[in-house]
């Protein structure tokens, strides 16, 4: 019996020791961590129990049978994090440059299948060449294996995927479809043709970081959803990520306790400048809205214009939605439509209720955006707001402008609690813009077309811009004291705690993709 023990011991040793001390220290002088340091540090101590540890390829081309790995590359299966079951993929850069084989594809499939049977979240932490070379289609059939599983796990448990090495070519597609993406500043890529082939086709002279790197892909693509400086942060993030969200889809975040004590804030109150020109950050309305110290913003340097994220209130995990005067003074645009309308769709996958702060002076106008077809992704949201069946409430700071008014949670489109605070103006355009149009007549033939612009100006903002008409209509179900906001907040969700909605029968509806 001591021999066969001795031979366990030896392969299992075998295979923590993945492609050996040497490539273990290359590693490390990238600064990046293993991938069984990764796994470790993530989980809560002692949680992680290994699947398919003693795997091993099958290939015998260019000599592979006599490179033998125990593990093919990839570390996987289960363990916890602050307690709750998670399931675990990590891709270990010093086997073949973690590049993906038939083997290594299976062993991901096997808990990504678990995942779904148990009911928990999918971790992926990236880190390959790609598709293992040497193994040709067989390598590109597990790409596929994976993609049809992510696509399917997709709305049932949560998929997170961290980049943290290069992740380039078929393989960025398993990532882009999880439902988040976090990279590793410097140490992380991920393209589908790197440098030198955009170089052949387009003779554009790119950097991979600037191609593809962890800033460029929270910034400009919005690929990323979160950056961190280095592997120990990025896995901090997942976790706290992890903490707002539920197991999987039949289920909603715990509550955490909580007592409603006085929740008057009156920071709340000096937010809203007096000129309605003047921009103001809308991170100061979340932070004087949410539990303290709650808020996780996602997409935080990609189309700035909107501020998307979870918080608690009350305890309660919430998904927020804000336009954010500060840039563009908070349009809608292409991109902020597809930021936010991927978050609406993820917090409505997930029971996650919607909380809505409005501030909106409609859609960005010109060619740029027509051509870039904002009418198609401006109807995303509008499609996941509309489609969203979580409790929705929606409070307008102050403009509310246009076809974005409907848009953004109103409740025309289903949203369930509409508040306004006084100093909303929901309209269909500015006071000017209006006075323009419709008094251009009596303007231009004024002895002082500037008084009467003025005065139409005047007549048209006494009538449309403030909340009471759209109050009297019911499309505000209350004006609200800014510093009483958190109080009715915590209120309404609690409210809608049980909400539940029937549709009818159908395949899935067309978003516009
Ligand atoms: N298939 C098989 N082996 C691979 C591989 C792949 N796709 N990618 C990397 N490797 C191996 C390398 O042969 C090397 O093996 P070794 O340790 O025995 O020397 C090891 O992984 C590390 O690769 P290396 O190139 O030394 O690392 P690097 O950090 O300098 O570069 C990459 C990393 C990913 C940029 C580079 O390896 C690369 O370009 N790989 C190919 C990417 C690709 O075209 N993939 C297929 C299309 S999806």
């Amino acid at each position: 019996m001591d021999s066969k023990i001795n031979r366990l011991d030896k392969l299992n040793a075998l295979a923590k020791l993945g492609g050996g001390q040497e490539r273990i220290n290359r590693q490390h002088e990238k600064k990046k961590l293993t991938a069984r340091e990764r796994v470790d540090y993530f989980l809560d101590e002692g949680s992680f129990e290994e699947i398919g540890m003693l795997v091993t390829h099958r290939s015998n081309d260019f000599g592979m049978e006599n490179e033998i790995y125990h593990g093919d590359g990839v570390v996987t299966g289960y363990g916890t994090v602050n307690g709750r079951l998670v399931y675990i993929y990590a891709q270990d850069f010093t086997v073949f440059g973690g590049s993906l084989s038939e083997t290594h594809a299976e062993k991901i499939c096997k808990v990504m299948d678990l995942a779904v049977k148990v009911g928990a979240p999918i971790i992926g932490l990236n880190d390959s060449g790609g598709a293992r070379i040497q193994e040709g289609v067989n390598s590109l059939g597990g790409y596929a294996n994976i993609f049809y599983r992510n696509v399917n796990t997709s709305g049932v448990v949560p998929q997170i995927s961290a980049i943290m090495g290069p992740c380039a070519g078929g393989a960025v597609y398993s990532p882009a479809i999880t439902d988040f993406t976090f990279m590793v500043e410097n140490t992380s890529y991920m393209f589908v043709t790197g440098p030198n082939v955009v170089k052949t086709v387009t003779n554009e002279d790119v950097s991979s970081e600037d191609l593809g790197g962890a800033y460029t892909h929270a910034s400009k693509s919005g690929v990323a959803h979160k950056i961190s400086a280095n592997d120990i942060e990025c896995l901090n993030d997942v976790k706290k990520l992890l903490s707002y969200l539920p197991q999987n889809n039949t289920e909603t975040t715990k509550k955490l306790k909580f007592k409603l004590n006085n929740e008057i804030r009156e920071v709340l109150s000096d937010i809203i400048p007096e000129n309605p020109n003047k921009p103001y950050d809308m991170h100061k309305v979340i932070l004087g809205i949410i539990d303290e110290g709650s808020f996780f913003e996602i997409h935080k340097d990609f189309a700035e214009n909107i501020l998307v994220g979870f918080a608690r209130l009350g305890g309660r995990s919430i998904g927020i939605v804000a336009n954010q005067p500060m840039f563009l003074a908070g349009v809608l645009d292409v991109k902020s439509s597809k930021k936010a309308a991927r978050f609406v769709r993820f917090c409505d996958s997930f029971n996650i209720p919607l909380l809505v702060l409005v501030d909106v002076p409609g859609f960005l106008p010109g060619t740029d955006q027509e051509w870039n077809g904002i009418i198609v992704h401006g109807s995303k949201l509008l499609y996941a707001f509309s489609e969203a069946t979580v409790p929705r409430v929606t409070v307008i700071t102050r403009k509310a402008y246009g076809g974005a008014y409907d848009v953004m949670n109103s409740k025309h489109i289903g949203a369930d609690l509409n508040f306004a605070w006084p100093s909303a103006e929901i309209a269909v355009m500015g006071a000017k813009g209006a006075a323009e149009i419709i008094f251009k007549k009596e303007i231009i033939e004024a002895k002082d077309p500037e008084a009467k612009l003025a005065e139409k100006e005047l007549e048209y903002g006494l009538k449309f811009s403030d909340p009471y008409i759209a109050a009297q209509r019911g499309f505000i179900d209350e004006v609200i004291l800014p510093k009483d906001s958190r109080k009715k907040l915590i209120k309404a969700f609690a409210m809608l705690e049980d909400k539940a909605v029937i549709k009818p029968k159908r395949k899935h509806g067309n978003i516009p993709l």
